[in-house]
């Protein structure tokens, strides 16, 4: 940095004003380890723009004394991407939480960056809409860091991941230059699709302010279905009888018999089932009325079915949602996890699910795995405690077990610092040369997000 002591952060005040350039190292620090606990960094300082014209004014500033800027938003991400990289600006979109009138004509509405998603929930359901995008982060995340990192979530099965919500974007460049497309016309092929682009780009092309989103109707009609089965082949014959024969399937989520012993550990929920059972699947239905009847219907006709417990009411439907969406937090409890978030082709599942023990054993004697995950699209989330120095090497055999299958070494939280060694197993040369260049030729230095994604410049 070649600023003389002081400036930069006397230019960057002037942007935001004194109560929002945070440099109080005790106070920095709440900005500096991701929610895992396994990344860090060390912010120069932290800035908390509120509106797009004061994040302009930071990258600008930045960009004069050539210095880094990171992005953080409800610091959920679980790739190590919204810590600092060290001795970079710390942009939080914490108050960028404009929530503008539901376009009740168009179904649509638009958001700053910062909005969290129950937020963005809260304000779009009594209008009759709802936001097609869904997780357990929802208290804390942030529309920003959902489209930065093109989340997906629990309903993707319905209505596809974040990308497909976006139908347009505010961002600011490296450069400190403004790209504003915000008209949300369903039809508009005139060139690049900017918010396709930004979307899954974790914040190396520009930091997104506000977004235009698509919302789905509310449904209020809601059957929610815990059920046993055998295995992961089970479970994939059940989600495909279902879907098959049930429009309203809206999720379908995995877990096993070791993760719902660590759940009930940590939450001291009961039992679900009078009988163990080795592998779980949550079923949730929605419609304009409800689909219990259906969803009993779809159930006793399936052979995979072992046992099942549903429920429509709230706080039914809640519990029972519990015992899958308790795991990401229950496994936390347990230590600090190597969370790895994969996809494979569903004809490969039980096969990836059968080699991955041996496999982390391998890398890790003293490993163990915890596996739950999005069954429809093939994502597990292969979460691994205990693996102390062999965090790397069990990181390498899962992703090229992974990728020998044919699959995504990231399904849906992104590559950030944790797999960025590990892109080429997922992406030839010619689409990582292809990235890079428009990375590197919006931002040439790579001062946004360095290290998140490529290698620091
Ligand atoms: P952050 O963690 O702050 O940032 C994530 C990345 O986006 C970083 O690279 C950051 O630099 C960048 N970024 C953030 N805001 C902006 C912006 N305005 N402009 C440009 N770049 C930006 N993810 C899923 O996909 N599906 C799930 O089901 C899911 N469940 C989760 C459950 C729990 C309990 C937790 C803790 C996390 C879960 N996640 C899930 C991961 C995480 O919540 C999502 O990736 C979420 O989208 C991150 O949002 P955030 O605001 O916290 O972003
Ligand atoms: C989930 O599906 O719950 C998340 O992606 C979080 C996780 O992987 O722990
Ligand atoms: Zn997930």
């Amino acid at each position: 940095m070649s600023d003389p002591a002081g400036s930069l952060e006397d230019e960057l005040r002037a942007v935001v004003t004194d109560a929002h350039l945070l440099t109080d190292p005790s106070v920095v620090a709440s900005y500096e380890t991701d929610w895992t606990g396994r990344f860090h960094g060390r912010a120069r300082c932290v800035v908390r723009p509120v509106d797009t014209g004061q994040v302009a004014g930071v990258l600008t500033a930045a960009a004069r004394e050539k210095a880094g800027v990171s992005i953080q938003g409800g610091n959920t991400g679980l790739v190590g991407g919204s810590v600092p990289a060290d001795g970079t600006i710390l942009l939080s979109t914490a108050r960028l939480t404009s929530l503008e009138p539901v376009d009740v004509v168009a179904g649509q509405v638009t958001v700053g960056a910062g909005v969290t998603l129950s937020a963005l929930q809260r304000h779009v359901r009594p209008a009759g809409f709802d936001f097609g995008v869904d997780f357990a982060a929802r208290e804390s995340c942030t529309l920003g860091g959902m489209v930065a990192t093109n989340a997906g979530g629990e309903r993707v099965l319905r209505y596809g991941t974040t990308r497909s919500q976006v139908l347009g974007v505010e961002a600011v460049l490296a450069d400190g230059s403004v790209i504003s497309r915000l008209g949300g016309l369903p039809k508009d092929n005139t060139g690049y699709d900017v918010a396709s682009l930004l979307a899954g780009s974790e914040g190396t092309l520009g930091v997104l302010t506000r977004l235009r989103l698509r919302l789905v109707p509310l449904l209020t009609g809601r059957a929610v279905a815990l059920v046993a089965v055998d295995d992961t082949a089970g479970a994939l014959t059940l989600v495909r009888h279902v879907r098959d024969r049930l429009a309203s399937l809206e999720a379908a989520e995995l877990f096993f018999a070791d993760g719902l012993a660590l759940v009930r550990g940590a939450t001291g929920m009961s039992d679900p089932f009078p009988e163990p059972h080795p592998a779980y699947v949550v079923l949730e239905c929605a419609g304009r009325t409800e689909p219990l009847d259906d969803l009993l219907e779809a159930l006793a006709a399936c052979e995979a079915v072992r046992d099942a417990t549903v429920a429509t009411d709230v706080r039914g439907r809640h519990t029972l949602w519990a015992y899958r969406e308790s795991h990401t937090e229950s496994i936390n409890a347990a230590g600090v996890p190597v969370k790895l978030d994969v996809a494979v082709p569903l004809t490969s599942l039980p096969a990836v699910v059968a080699d991955l023990p041996a496999t982390i054993a391998g890398a890790s004697p003293t490993a163990r795995m915890i596996l739950f995950g999005h069954v429809n699209e093939g994502n597990l989330h292969v979460n691994v405690l205990d693996a102390g120095r062999d965090a790397e090497a069990v990181t390498d055999a899962v992703l090229r077990l992974v990728a020998s299958h044919g699959g995504s070494i990231s399904a849906e939280h992104g590559i950030g610092r944790a797999k960025r060694p590990w892109l080429s197993l997922s992406r030839s040369t010619a689409e990582i040369a292809m990235m890079r260049a428009i990375r590197y030729g919006l931002d040439p230095a790579g001062r946004l997000n360095p290290g998140v994604l490529f290698d620091p410049a």
